[in-house]
């Protein structure tokens, strides 16, 4: 074969080569779900999904139906849109549909954290120990006190401006506290060294959190586009700046130096230390974790009190329920009186604020949950129908569209209804139906499955000790009572709870 022949054939064999991984000959085979590869080789519709997932899903969904594979970014994603189908991904073996591969690329990407072998088995482990059962109690009473330490330790400060009004953003106020409570309870407190020096530790408390959240702020707006790793360069370098920032600020080392540090934090790292994780890793880790637990409950908890300042009628109701616990307990929120205390038992009992939680949350959790598959499988549709997936593509559900939103389920879907969730007899309402069939995941803020978030009955705690200490302790009003709802932020469809598009002026100041 002369010397030219051959550059020919190897010429031909990586442009062959190359349009194969450019997905170029990817044809849909029988038996397979209709395939959308996009206008873009290799990189498909990955541009549209980004700028608007759920406008780009809903498209496909009226092109193709309930199930439908399009390429993104050199994957394949198989969505499947029908509720009464869930079930086929969510209960599917490990061993064909796999959250972990799925994951694993994305914490190193984000968090600069490479997961141990049995790393997923860990978190699973110790968040049921600790954020469940007789966990959830110690860790509920610790957020209400940090929760009192930012939001009442004004309270009989005798300042002569302790009852001014506080102009804020309602968004930035809300997830302000709410993160910063909820970091003090999970990663612990400064440590008094006398019972004298409480006060100052409180301080401390407060000041240190309130620097963390302006930090943690900066790289939460940068976070849709780190995970799609599109960040411009100088985006780069501050992200970069800031993983470092947090890597030192909840480093091991000085974590040890923390008092009220909760089990859920001090046993991750203990367990990560004794399979050998070396200390740098251990800090990305609390970076992870720190994330996890905070990227989502701040913006809910503005949702959740914008939701009811726009609905008289829920606020009434809410509150009522608020004054009801109080009584029961013998508790009463006064001038000079104790501070109110919000117990686990007190917070089992509230099904109209658990109603609005959930309701709220079905109108702005918007995860997109991903498994990759391992094996050729097929997936079976509630109408009987299989579809045929392929081994290293990956399935997904984006249940806001196909389930929160479908008018079928929850009627009048845009609007808030703070008793959506509740039966006739006030209680927790779990029968919604589709075409006559229950669905039985018919809102899914926290994913399901392997990946279901371990920290939604803490999460919930949260919300709720917060919303109680607003209605108790203060007075707030929306600066414009006419705000519209803001738009959704769109850039982050997928990233669990939404965020506005804009902030909102607000006022608020203490009751006494
Ligand atoms: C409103 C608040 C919250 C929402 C909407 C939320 C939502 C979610 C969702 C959808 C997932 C699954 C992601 C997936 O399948 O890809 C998840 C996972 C997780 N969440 Fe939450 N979460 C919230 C609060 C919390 C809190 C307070 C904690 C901890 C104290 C927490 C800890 C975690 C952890 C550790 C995971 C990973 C679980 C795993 O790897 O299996 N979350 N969360």
């Amino acid at each position: 074969m002369s010397f030219l022949l051959q550059i020919l054939l190897a010429l031909i064999i990586s442009l062959l080569g190359g349009l194969y991984i450019l997905g170029a000959f990817r044809r849909r085979r029988p038996g397979e779900p209709p395939l959308d590869k996009g206008p873009l080789p290799w990189l498909g519709h990955v541009l549209e999904f980004r700028r608007d997932t759920a406008k780009f899903l809903e498209r496909m969904r009226k092109k193709h139906g309930d199930i439908f594979t399009v390429q993104l970014g050199g994957f394949y994603f198989t969505f499947l849109t029908d509720p009464l189908s869930f079930g086929s991904v969510v209960k599917e073996a490990r061993a064909k549909l796999d959250f972990n591969e799925f994951a694993k690329h994305l914490v190193k990407r984000v968090f600069g954290y490479h997961p141990i072998e049995d790393d997923h088995k860990l978190i699973q482990v110790s968040s049921n120990k600790h954020l469940m059962g007789d966990g959830l109690v110690v860790l509920t009473q610790a957020m209400m006190n940090n929760l009192q330490n930012l939001m009442l330790h004004r309270i009989g400060s005798g300042s002569t401006d302790d009852r001014s009004w506080q102009e804020d953003g309602l968004f930035t106020y809300c997830y302000n506290i709410v993160f910063r409570a909820g970091y003090l309870a999970l990663f612990g407190n400064d440590a008094a060294k006398t019972p004298e020096s409480l006060d100052k530790a409180k301080e401390v408390d407060r000041k240190e959190s309130e620097e963390l959240f302006y930090e943690f702020r900066k790289y939460d707006q940068l976070f849709p586009k780190l995970a799609y790793g599109v960040l411009g360069p100088s985006e780069k370098i501050e992200s970069e700046r800031l993983k470092r920032l947090f890597w030192n600020v909840l480093a091991v080392d000085k974590m040890n130096t923390k008092e009220n540090i909760s089990d859920w934090v001090s046993e991750s790292q203990q367990t990560r230390d004794e399979r050998g994780m070396d200390k740098s890793m251990q800090d990305r880790h609390m970076f992870l974790l720190l994330w996890a637990s905070q990227g989502n409950t701040g913006p809910a908890s503005f949702w959740l009190l914008l939701f009811l300042m726009k609905h008289p009628e829920a606020m009434a109701a809410v509150k009522s329920e608020v004054d009801e616990v109080l009584r029961e307990t013998g508790q009463e929120v006064k001038s000079g009186g104790p501070l109110i205390n919000l117990t686990r038992d007190m917070l089992l009992k509230t099904p109209v604020l658990d109603s609005a939680v959930e309701e709220s949350l079905r109108l702005t959790a918007a995860p997109v949950l991903t498994r990759a598959v391992l094996q050729d499988m097929s997936l079976k549709m509630d109408n009987g129908r299989e579809y045929k997936i392929r081994k290293g593509d990956r399935v997904s559900l984006f249940p806001y569209m196909a389930v929160h939103m479908d008018p079928e389920v929850h009627p009048d879907p845009h609007t808030f209804k703070y008793d959506r969730f509740l039966t006739p007899e006030g209680r927790k309402k779990t029968e919604f139906y589709k075409g006559g069939k229950k669905v039985k995941y018919y809102t899914m803020p926290w994913g399901a499955g392997v990946s279901m978030c371990p920290g939604r009955l803490f999460a919930v705690n949260e919300l709720k000790q917060f919303v109680f200490l607003m209605l108790t302790y203060f007075e707030f009003e929306l600066m414009n009572p006419d705000e519209e709802i803001p738009d959704m932020d769109v850039r982050r469809w997928g990233f669990g709870t939404m965020q506005p598009a804009r902030d909102i002026p607000f006022r608020y100041r203490l009751r006494f």
